[in-house]
């Protein structure tokens, strides 16, 4: 877009430009600024255009930009180009993620080297290394309490290590995402210590406030992320008499993007990893980046900007870069964190899908898909060019975050619902063996989350303990089926370290005085590698899930329709224990596939005839490319068992 005042601007800021700066090959620097300035330079003029500095900042924006380019080494320049070339590579079926921290799955950054062999085995090419830049000791978030955004915690290993992985994983072909904690800093950060000496620019980094005026405005509207632990918004602050906004932990001090020098330095900070080789990049709590008294301030429209003017930025100086979205937030919100339109409002390439994963559990509750059917119908449509992770499970609590119009139109009421969904995963429902634990109980509300270790939450622990064979089937069935969701419905499935092998909660936590206020950390496990080896051993339950999972990580790779490429259906049919879709590929006509899922305990029957009618089963046959059976079409029903699932493929 071609538009005078800014590229008359343009013009100045590099002809600004120092010497070291334009002495450097700047070609696909320079075009690619001048496709995206008008919108860098009116995203950032919509945020910080009243300024008098207005101008300077522009210049120290573009200036970064700049510097970050020159850095980027010619190998990722080169990556950068080939996928511009093929810019909808991430979209295709033959990603399979896994989250992991480097100290529970193999000690540090080196261990997680030398098991590379274990992800390659499993067949995951996408690791998403949870936080490992330098917190400080004590409580940290799980490492999202950052106190330096350019290095590494030592307890995990050194830049060179990094360094050593990243080699490593490129040459096999896997894809490294690591974390920019955007939202907050901790309270250990030098701009905080800065900040508490009385330094005014630092102090500025953040929401400080004299009184409780602004704080009890704010106050009113916002919701507590962690009400048991951490309750209210604020935290007081002897040193500088002030109170500071810290919405999640008290140790993690928002950072206020109402700076453009917090906007700067955190852009900056995502070349940095850009540059260290990160191909994803995953924002943290991206719906909380703006704030706005009497709001709720989640999902503000300058969160939008702000994520929009990140990604134009890192557009220019590393293309091939994507950003993943956390934003754990309502459906009809999650979506605009993709953008709202391919070119002038684009944000994040891919968005946690927390509604599906819900959905999911809940669907395991109750045995009825109801809920499931209703909510996946009622997320609105995403750009084209964007991807959902689909998880069951990840290092956070499960958050009943569903839209109270889709309970209802299921047939529940919404907050007896949730609490029942509460009842079942703490084991306190009569016929649940599920065993979570409720998290951020919140008595205003009585609203929880819940905690708990996958295959514990499916009931394989209480099945172990009772050395009950039947219920130890139907455990791993139902983490069978789980997984077999995120595998086919569309997106990049990211599994979560441990569950591949059936991991239980561990307690251990609760000796810890740094973790024990948080029972997040009874799903965070470190690996037993002894009891990964099970895995070879025919029988076992780590032998049992591994190897299921391995296949259906294989089958998924080679099902083109499972990219995806807006190519999903939903069929209702009429049996509410059934999830039925199917996915087409649009790109080489390979066949369709018919995703049938039976989230029952008992045996269901799927109704063939309105599937015939929508032209599946011409032949009278068709194969299960799951369990690469071929079953008879021809009659009124297909027998799909208790917890099973079938791909269906016209045979
Ligand atoms: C994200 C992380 C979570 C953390 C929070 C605050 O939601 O996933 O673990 O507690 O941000 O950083
Ligand atoms: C984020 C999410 C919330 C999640 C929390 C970590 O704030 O919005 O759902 O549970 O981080 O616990």
């Amino acid at each position: 877009m071609y538009e005078q005042i800014a590229h008359s601007l343009l013009n100045s800021i590099l002809s600004d430009l120092k010497e070291e700066i334009r002495q450097h090959q700047l070609q696909h620097f320079y075009t690619r600024l001048g496709a995206n300035f008008y919108a860098i330079h009116s995203l950032f003029r919509l945020l910080y255009g009243e300024r008098d500095d207005f101008a300077q900042q522009m210049h120290r924006l573009v200036e970064t930009m700049a510097r970050a380019y020159i850095a980027r080494a010619d190998a990722l320049k080169e990556i950068d180009l080939a996928r511009e070339r093929d810019h909808s590579w991430f979209l295709d079926q033959r990603w399979v993620g896994m989250a992991l921290y480097a100290d529970g799955f193999a000690g540090n950054l080196q261990g997680v080297a030398e098991h590379l062999d274990y992800l390659h085995e499993l067949g995951i090419n996408l690791v998403h290394i949870m936080p490992i830049m330098r917190c400080p000791p004590g409580s940290s978030d799980g490492g999202y309490a950052v106190c330096d955004f350019r290095d590494i915690d030592p307890r995990l290993g050194t830049l060179d290590d990094l360094a050593r992985l990243e080699a490593q994983m490129r040459a096999q072909g896997m894809l490294l995402t690591l974390d920019v904690v955007v939202n907050h800093t901790s309270d250990q950060h030098e701009w905080a210590q800065r900040a508490r000496q009385g330094d005014a620019i630092c102090q500025d980094y953040y929401h400080l406030f004299p009184n409780r005026e602004m704080p009890d405005m704010y106050e009113a509207a916002m919701p507590e992320v962690f009400p048991d632990t951490s309750p209210g918004n604020f935290t007081w602050n002897e040193e500088m008499g002030k109170w500071v906004m810290t919405v999640f932990n008290n140790y993690q001090w928002d950072l206020n993007y109402r700076n453009p020098a917090v906007f700067i330095e955190m852009l900056d900070i995502i070349f940095y990893w850009a540059n260290r080789g990160a191909d994803v990049l995953r924002l943290d709590a991206v719906a909380f980046l703006w704030k706005r008294p009497g709001s709720v301030c989640q999902n503000e429209r300058e969160a939008h900007l702000i994520l929009q003017l990140f990604k134009d930025c890192c557009q220019v100086v590393a293309p091939g870069v994507l950003f993943i979205a956390e934003a754990i937030v309502a459906p009809t919100e999650v979506v605009k964190y993709f953008g709202e339109d391919a070119i002038n409002a684009k944000e994040c390439e891919i968005a946690y899908n927390a509604t599906l994963m819900a959905l999911l559990w809940d669907a395991v509750a109750t045995q009825r898909t109801l809920l499931l059917n209703a909510g996946i119908r009622n997320i609105p449509s995403k750009l084209e060019r964007a991807t959902w992770l689909n998880y069951v499970r990840c290092h956070d609590d499960i958050g009943w975050g569903f839209a109270d119009e889709d309970i209802i139109q299921a047939g529940y009421d919404p907050r007896a619902h949730r609490s029942f969904l509460v009842d079942y995963y703490t084991g306190h429902f009569p016929a649940s063996n599920a065993r979570g634990q409720a998290f951020a109980f919140n008595k205003r509300t009585g609203d929880a989350r819940i905690s708990g270790a996958l295959a514990s939450l499916a009931g394989l622990e209480v099945a172990l303990e009772a050395n009950d064979s039947a219920a130890i089937d139907s455990a791993i069935r139902t983490i069978q089926l789980l997984h077999a969701m995120i595998l086919s419905f569309g997106g990049i499935p990211l599994l979560f370290y441990g569950d591949a092998l059936g991991t239980l909660n561990d307690c251990s936590y609760l000796e810890d005085a740094d973790k024990s206020m948080d029972n997040r950390w009874m799903h965070r496990p470190r690996l037993d590698w002894e009891r990964a080896a099970r895995r070879r051993q025919a029988g076992t339950p780590e032998f049992r899930i591994f190897t299921a999972l391995r296949r259906l990580i294989a089958l998924r790779k080679e099902i083109p329709a499972f990219a995806d490429l807006n190519n999903r259906e939903l069929h209702a049919l009429d049996n509410p224990a059934l999830f039925v879709f199917s996915r087409f590929d649009p790109r080489h006509g390979s066949p369709r596939i018919l995703v049938a899922a039976n989230f029952s305990l008992e045996a269901q029957a799927l109704p063939l005839a309105p599937l015939r009618q929508q032209g599946f089963f011409r032949s009278g046959n068709a194969r299960d490319v799951s369990s690469e059976e071929t079953l008879r079409c021809d009659g009124d029903y297909l027998n799909i068992a208790g917890h099973g699932f079938l791909w269906l493929r016209d045979a």
